[in-house]
């Protein structure tokens, strides 16, 4: 029944490649394993949506300027005790083979579940290096600056199940089965440095139901990501850390905030009062000054009572610091986990924010909107984790090579 291409043989050449211990080097590993199954009596009758396949090497890891998937989930991992520089490397050799070949439609070499790998459907895996991971390793010294752990804020009501992680994989895909089929390969590809801590599950639109380049909407209603980077310029000023950074060049920083929303009580508000919460229309995603999303927001201008028409306690006024370096990505998930105990909606936003320094661009800006923000009435952040991104790199190297090997 097995055949030299089927499934079955992929599964003993995964037995055999864990037996070898997981962090072997990256050449013999890339000569062998599934390459030979035939990805189109895999696949099926693969669609448009499914086959898209995004570059997994480049300068930049994907996943961050890459156009929202409809479903994403942060895994954060704990470093194990034991876990090396060496150890570390080994597996992050491995680990960038693995998720290269699953990005690009090609099941792992150790895939457990062929059949599933080979619809991409867009999918990324980025990965991310915590404090703890630098700490553990003896590299403190080597953050990039501006890397620092958020302060505790007097809004944050953080849960350690979902704040923290020594190392971070974040996956996007457009197929929620993709995306589970790579998770759990990519958590046992990295099982010898590292525990599962948190899994973060979250979703924006279904590909294909809305215009891609029309902005995504929260489960308040609201557009979200208007005010975001949109060129290379923008990019490479508020994302990439520039050529100056050592190591870190091209790389990024992520903040994560877990905010729940609690859309009991928003549900009462008028539209009026919502908008005015965010300082934005509804529909248009216009500030309140203006006619279309793209517009200017005046926050100066008044009304006939002499209130500014973009309350000053709203949320992008408060966002807005002025400073034209206190700019950042924001490419945030939806989550519906169902009721909470208390019967009301266990939804909200995996905030995620990319920017080349946390401390001087992204946390004055969380500061402002800690003291005061209206939205604060209706959000609670409950996680909050901090992760390097490091540079992105061609085939052939592996991910945080340039930490590792310099
Ligand atoms: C549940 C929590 C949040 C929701 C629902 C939310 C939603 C929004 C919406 C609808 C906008 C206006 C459209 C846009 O420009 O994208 C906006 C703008 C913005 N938000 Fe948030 N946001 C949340 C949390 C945060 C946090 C935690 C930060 C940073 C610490 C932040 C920073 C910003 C910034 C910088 C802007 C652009 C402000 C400007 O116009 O210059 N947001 N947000």
């Amino acid at each position: 029944m097995a055949s030299d291409t089927g499934p079955h043989k992929a599964i003993s050449r995964r037995d055999l490649f864990f037996g070898a211990g997981v962090a072997l080097g990256s050449a013999a590993i890339a000569a062998s394993g599934t390459a030979a199954i035939s990805n189109s009596v895999l696949a099926g009758k693969p669609t448009a949506i499914g086959t898209n396949v995004e570059p997994f090497f480049g300068p930049n890891q994907a996943g961050i300027r890459t156009a929202a998937q409809a479903h994403g989930v942060f895994a954060a991992y704990t470093l194990n005790d034991t876990a090396t520089v060496d150890t570390v490397r080994g597996v992050m050799r491995v680990a960038t083979i693995e998720a290269s070949r699953l990005c690009a439609g090609e099941p792992g070499l150790s895939d457990t579940d062929p059949t599933i790998a080979t619809v991409p459907a867009r999918l990324t895996i980025t990965f991310g290096f915590g404090h703890g991971l630098f700490d553990k390793l003896g590299l403190g010294s080597r953050k990039p600056e501006g890397f620092v752990q958020l302060p505790s804020f007097g809004i944050d009501e953080l849960r350690p199940e979902f704040s923290g992680g020594d190392l971070l994989i974040q996956i996007g895909s457009d197929d929620p089965i993709t995306l589970s089929h790579a998770h759990r390969h990519m958590t046992r590809v990295i099982s010898s440095i590292g525990n599962p801590h948190y899994s973060q599950r979250g979703f924006a639109r279904a590909s294909g139901s809305v215009n891609p380049d029309e902005t995504p909407r929260n489960l308040m209603g609201f557009k979200d990501g208007t005010e975001n980077p949109r060129n290379d310029e923008s990019f490479d000023e508020q994302v990439w850390a520039g050529v100056d950074s050592g190591w870190f060049a091209g790389g990024t920083q992520l903040v994560i905030r877990r905010i729940a929303m609690k859309l009991d009580p928003w549900d009462r508000l008028g539209p009026g009062d919502k908008e005015a919460a965010f300082g934005r229309q509804m529909v248009s995603g216009a500030p309140l000054t203006g006619e279309n999303e793209f517009d200017e927001p005046d926050f100066g201008a008044r009304n006939p009572s002499g209130l500014t028409v973009i309350p000053d306690f709203s949320h992008i006024r408060r966002a807005h610091t002025g400073d034209p370096t206190h700019r950042f990505l924001r490419r945030p998930f939806n989550y519906d986990d169902g009721f909470a105990e208390d019967g009301t909606a266990n939804v909200g936003l995996i905030f995620a924010a990319y920017t080349t320094d946390i401390e001087r661009r992204f946390l004055p800006v969380q500061k402002r909107l800690a003291e005061f923000d209206l939205l604060n009435v209706w959000t609670v952040p409950i996680g909050s984790s901090e992760f390097v991104i490091p540079p992105g790199v061609p085939a052939g190297g592996y991910i945080g090579q340039q930490l590792f090997d310099s």
